[in-house]
């Protein structure tokens, strides 16, 4: 048990550490995917006045694409425990002159949000960070009546498939905090809550060899981070040798992404 709990701790210490890192180049080095925005738009049916709160919203990538979508009547409460992620998310937001915005440095799993004061919580690229069971029961106080979650996650299955997945060694057993989703089903429906709408995003994803080696050695995911020095260079060069195998063109290699969105409501 003790054994089990040190591991925890020391996971948390790495990811800890990792995005604080990674803070300020965050953008720089992940890909941001507009469609699950105008979606989640969509699926509020034009709602005005919405109070949101993105959670684990790290530098405020996805905050930011949803404030420029909604009008002035919109406001998000924008929450990570990374001081660093939201101090860029802060820098950013305020550069653009936006104000309909607060960050809130605490855990998703005992939200820093008054009870039944949010419309609708998101999540993007997160879950599988936090403890499910107790966000989600954090998430149900948190919310009015009538809210909403949407959840944006890669599944592990979708993980497999990806660039990474296929020729990147370890990646997918160094990867294990990512759910199916009967995982996740069942914890919703355990938490008491119901899947209103379920959606799978695929996206054609193209780029050179040098960048993705670039984004790899940036920890751009942050399974990267759970590899040791010596590993992760003799599978980063193992990387390289099998896009060399599979792929003619080096400044094209193609793949496509997979990401569910699941919205939930009380
Ligand atoms: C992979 S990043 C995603 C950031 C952002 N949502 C995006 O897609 O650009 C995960 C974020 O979750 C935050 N995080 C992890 N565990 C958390 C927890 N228990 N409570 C709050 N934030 C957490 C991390 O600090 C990090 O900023």
């Amino acid at each position: 048990m003790s054994k089990i709990k040190n591991e925890i701790k020391l996971t948390s210490k790495i990811m800890h550490d990792h995005f604080s890192t990674i803070a300020s180049k965050y953008q720089s080095v992940r890909t941001l995917d507009t469609e699950p925005i105008l979606h989640i738009k969509h699926r509020l049916d034009e709602k005005t006045n919405i109070n949101m709160a993105d959670v684990g919203c790290g530098d405020g990538r996805y905050s930011l694409e949803f404030l420029k979508i909604f009008d002035d009547s919109f406001y998000i409460h924008c929450v990570d425990y990374n001081e660093n992620m939201l101090k860029s998310l802060e820098t950013n937001l305020v550069e653009q002159n936006i104000t309909n915005f607060c960050t809130r440095q605490g855990d998703a799993n005992k939200l820093p949000l008054d009870t039944k004061s949010i419309d609708c919580i998101v999540t993007f690229n997160a879950i599988h960070h936090f403890d499910v069971p107790k966000f989600l029961s954090e998430s149900l106080r948190s919310l009015n009546d009538d809210g909403r979650i949407f959840i944006y996650t890669r599944l592990r299955n979708q993980n497999a498939q990806s660039v990474w997945g296929k020729y990147f060694p370890l990646f997918t057993e160094m990867e294990n905090r990512l759910y199916e989703f009967n995982e996740l089903e069942s914890h919703i429906k355990n938490a008491d809550m119901k899947i209103h709408s379920t959606k799978t995003f695929e996206y054609s994803r193209t780029s050179s060899l040098d960048r993705l080696v670039h984004q790899a050695k940036n920890n751009h995911y942050s399974t990267f981070a759970l590899y040791g020095e010596k590993l992760f260079g003799e599978s980063l060069d193992t990387f390289q040798q099998n896009i060399e195998n599979n792929f003619d063109d080096l400044e094209k290699i193609s793949w496509t992404d997979g990401n569910t969105l699941i919205e939930i409501k009380n």
